[in-house]
């Protein structure tokens, strides 16, 4: 059979090199398993009972506008500040992100992608023929001022921005979203801003509404109201790209699962609460872990947020090398640098499903 070169030269999906890790931990060890960036507890109760409801219901099993149920988005359009026909919901963020790029260009254009990056944003945009042009981080993460004018192309359609960031946890300030935003408008491309993490930071860090048609939000309610599987996702953008991306969405899916947007509307309308005290629990999860890593001789934490760390380590090994290490030795999963395009000495730490007693075993471990 022939397929294509450009399918062939997307990286495997990194799940498959978890778990490779995985299989590699000890009988004797209990695995810490720092690989997942996806809610390891279930729903809220009035999020599941909602599902449940509407599982029962015969329309519930019929196909939902391709957009999205009209609730929904108005309750999102209320959330964000925007009017509801700029909402397309997508069935998750990756939906709603190779939703975007289908509409943003033709193929063989180049996209601005600042490194480390999220692998599946690499591997969609290698998929759909875009020129990935890597945009490498500063020392502590955040953006590189210095390097961007050289990097940014006249073909360059889109700059990426995944804020709060994975896999490094970076925010990036509301002030620097708005300066990259202008950088987009001046060079007439749109900023893809990825805000899947932003229910885990606290209100004041998170970009105030900002209104220009070259800016496109995506959203995920997988990880705010832990409904991964249910895949529900948004996009948030001008009525004229919400109305190019229907097209997209009809052909690949024809609309998000039902099931889910009766689940996301519901974690909308009850799962307030719910999510505060998660994102406080996550919170004091990262601050532990802060403390627990300070100590380590040769290890630094270059930056972290939301649900993950970028954990540099001591010695020359890659860091993939590194992570066979600390699997084999230690019991410890975690995703190295390199499947996230970065060549650093270093681990992206997932650490928000670690609880208390897990955490305190990672230091534990590290320092052994
Ligand atoms: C930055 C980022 N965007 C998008 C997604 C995918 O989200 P969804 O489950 O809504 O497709 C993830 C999931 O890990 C992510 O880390």
């Amino acid at each position: 059979m022939k397929i294509t070169q450009q399918i062939r030269q997307v990286m495997p999906p990194p799940v498959s090199l978890a778990n490779a890790l995985r299989a590699q931990c000890p009988s004797h060890i209990d695995l810490l398993d720092l690989s997942q960036a996806v809610p390891g507890y279930p729903p809220c109760q009035p999020v599941i009972n909602a599902g449940v409801a509407a599982l029962c219901d015969p329309a519930t099993h019929k196909y939902a506008p391709a957009l999205g149920f009209e609730a929904l988005r108005v309750a999102h359009a209320e959330a964000e500040g925007v009017r509801v026909d700029q909402v397309a919901i997508t069935a998750g963020c990756n939906q709603a992100f190779a939703a975007t790029l289908q509409c943003l260009a033709e193929r063989g254009r180049s996209v601005l992608v600042p490194t480390p990056y999220y692998f599946n944003h690499q591997m969609t945009l290698t998929m759909q023929g875009f020129h990935v042009i890597e945009w490498p981080c500063r020392e502590d993460m955040g953006l590189d001022w210095e390097a961007l004018p050289n990097l940014l192309q006249p073909d360059t359609c889109a700059i990426v921005l995944v804020s709060p960031n994975n896999p490094t946890g970076y925010v990036t300030p509301a002030d620097d979203i708005a300066r990259l935003l202008r950088v987009a408008e001046q060079h007439d491309c749109a900023l893809v801003l990825d805000e899947t993490y932003r229910d885990f930071i606290d209100a004041a860090q998170r970009p105030t509404t900002i209104a220009s048609d070259h800016l496109i939000r995506l959203y995920s309610f997988s990880k705010a109201y832990a409904i991964a599987g249910e895949r529900v996702g948004a996009v948030i953008a001008a009525p004229e790209l919400i109305q190019q991306i229907e097209k997209v969405i009809d052909c690949w899916a024809i609309c998000a699962p039902k099931v889910g947007q009766i689940m996301a509307l519901a974690g909308i309308g009850h799962a307030g609460d719910w999510l505060s005290g998660w994102r406080e629990r996550i919170q004091a999860r990262e601050r532990l872990m802060l403390d627990e890593l300070a100590g380590l001789v040769g290890y630094r934490v270059a930056s972290s947020g939301a649900y993950f760390a970028w954990l540099r380590y001591p010695g020359d090994r890659s860091s993939t090398a590194e992570a066979e290490y600390w699997i084999k030795e230690r019991g410890i999963l975690a995703l190295p640098a390199a499947v996230f395009g970065s060549a650093e000495a270093a681990l992206r730490l997932a650490f928000a499903n670690l609880d208390e007693a897990g955490i305190t075993e990672l230091g534990r471990r590290l320092r052994a």
